[in-house]
């Protein structure tokens, strides 16, 4: 992880107000932050552990436990949820074993609820990693996660 970090890590010598730009592209390349991450980035910029969590934590793109491979996310919002998107959520809750904000033991999937894609006309929605699956079905999620 080391080797990982110092590469991601060298553009950004000397600028202490690069914060989250080094988050950022640090989880691109681990997919997660982890600890050994958050110390390795504070000593390089200059800051406490704390302090790094300190903006990590506020933004809600950063992950701090490792993920899935492949990102579910199901969404809740009143379009969806209106047209069946409980029973989507329910029944790939049944398929991977997980609950939203978990991810399977084989880090196979992780799973997330979302409020809204914006795509509220192919209610419900789902998407898994960038790919929109649009009028879910129960039966459509049982199909779609088989070809994972
Ligand atoms: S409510 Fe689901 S996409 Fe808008």
């Amino acid at each position: 992880m080391a080797e990982q970090l110092a590469e991601v890590l060298a553009p950004y010598r000397g600028q202490r107000g690069a914060t989250i730009p080094v988050l950022q592209k640090v989880q691109e390349k681990l997919g997660y932050l982890p600890e050994e991450a958050i110390s390795e980035i504070a000593s390089f910029l200059g800051m406490s552990k704390s302090e790094i969590y300190g903006v990590a934590t506020f933004y809600a793109q950063f992950r701090f436990e490792r993920q899935g491979e492949h990102t579910i996310r199901v969404c809740q919002g009143t379009a969806c949820y209106v047209q069946g998107g409980r029973r989507v959520l329910d029944t790939v809750q049944q398929i991977t074993g997980i609950q939203p904000g978990g991810t399977t033991e084989d880090y196979k999937f992780s799973l997330e609820k979302v409020a809204c894609f914006g795509s509220c006309a192919l209610a419900p929605v789902m998407v898994v990693d960038k790919e929109v699956f649009g009028r879910m079905t129960q039966a459509k999620a049982r199909e779609i996660l088989a070809q994972y």
